[in-house]
């Protein structure tokens, strides 16, 4: 006998830098919703959040997936409290949110679900937030024993008094070797962050990423192959295959990752087993120490000559779109788009 087919709530867009890649997600998500066995299981209400944060609901979201173009809020903008959810929201069964960065990602929107007490695809609010603050997740990756890049973590109220900026710089100096890496703690998508090779240009790296976050991160640049470990799952946790990012550039900085033909991915990495095995382990590690579940790309830096690794970073919605890692590390893993996204709902 047929069931009633399960509502999902598709969340989209969002007042990110990744605004765009989030509207590629969600094109790719609804696709994997509305095909295969899914077409019986569920029914899609998409929502959109605009760029200033605005919800609107099905008719202006699907307008958005169909054009893949962001629409800028009207002028005037609507009255004060529209910021509210659209009245449709009601009739979701369980939310999935396709948000990347900061408003998404960080565990906001996620703690607004847990206040509706609906149920929500991926990790929860700790697991989010611990993920998106790279400083945050720094602290939990060391207390578990996780090989990083070293580092140092500033405010930027560390840089306004003259004397203290002094201090913090020979402090950065004397801990790290150059090359850096300087990095706002809440962003995404390369977005803010600078290599940086000498004073001059650390000051103007460090000026620079304050603007977008008070919270600060100088690593030291190693030189490594990028690698990436993808994860599935609630009460056990299941890791993919290992991929590798290639790119033509000194690093994988925005225009790198969003430009047609500039990288490309290698999957499965070609890698000795026991480092793919390492990786897999320290996945699941880094999640367990972080309290992510549901879905997360966890990032790695690998010295081929040296045998070194390093985690960089968990990303716990990461990109979904017809290219994105994520999904093309379950394809190769033997998980199909429809199974996937059957399967994340499943561990809301
Ligand atoms: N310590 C480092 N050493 C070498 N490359 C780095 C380092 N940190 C960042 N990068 C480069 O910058 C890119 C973006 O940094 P990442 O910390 O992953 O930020 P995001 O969250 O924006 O992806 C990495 O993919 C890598 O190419
Ligand atoms: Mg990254």
């Amino acid at each position: 006998m047929a069931t009633n087919p399960t509502t999902i709530g598709l969340v989209f867009g969002g007042h990110s830098g990744e605004h765009e890649v989030s509207i590629r997600s969600a094109v790719t998500v609804l696709s994997g919703l509305c095909s295969g066995t899914n077409v019986q299981r569920y029914e899609v209400i998409a929502f959109y959040i605009d760029r200033d944060g605005r919800w609107w609901g099905p008719d202006l979201a699907n307008r958005v997936l169909a054009t893949r173009q962001p629409i800028d809020p009207p002028d005037p903008l609507p009255p004060k409290g529209f910021r509210s959810l659209p009245v449709d929201s009601e009739a979701v069964e369980i939310w999935y949110p396709v948000l990347h960065g900061p408003y998404g990602e960080d565990g906001t929107v996620q703690g607004l679900f847990k206040l509706m007490r609906q149920p929500f695809v991926g990790a929860g609010v700790l697991g989010s937030a611990l993920s998106m603050d790279k400083l945050a997740a720094k602290t939990v990756f060391a207390n578990a024993n996780l090989s990083q890049v070293p580092y140092v973590g500033l405010h930027s109220s560390d840089l306004t008094d003259p004397y203290q900026r002094k201090i913090i710089f020979d402090h950065i100096e004397t801990k790290l070797r150059y090359p850096y890496f300087v990095k706002p703690a809440n962003l995404g998508s390369s977005l803010g962050i600078s290599k940086v090779r000498n004073r001059e240009e650390l000051e103007y790296g460090l000026t620079s990423a304050a603007l977008l976050d008070s919270r600060l991160v100088v690593e030291e640049g190693v030189s490594a192959r990028e690698l990436e470990c993808a994860v599935l799952g609630r009460d056990s946790l299941k890791t993919s295959v290992v991929g590798e990012v290639h790119f033509d550039a000194d690093w994988y900085d925005y225009d790198t990752k969003y430009t047609a033909g500039l990288s490309s991915t290698v999957i499965p990495a070609e890698l000795p087993e026991n480092v793919s095995q390492r990786i897999r382990e320290q996945t699941l590690k880094a999640c367990v120490a972080t309290g992510v579940i549901g879905m997360a790309r966890v990032d790695f830096f690998y010295n081929a000559s040296t045998d070194q690794l390093w985690i960089n970073e968990i990303n716990t919605l990461p990109g979904f779109t017809s290219q994105s890692m994520y999904p093309m590390l379950w394809e190769a893993s033997g998980v199909t788009l429809d199974q996937l996204v059957h399967r994340l709902v499943q561990t809301a």
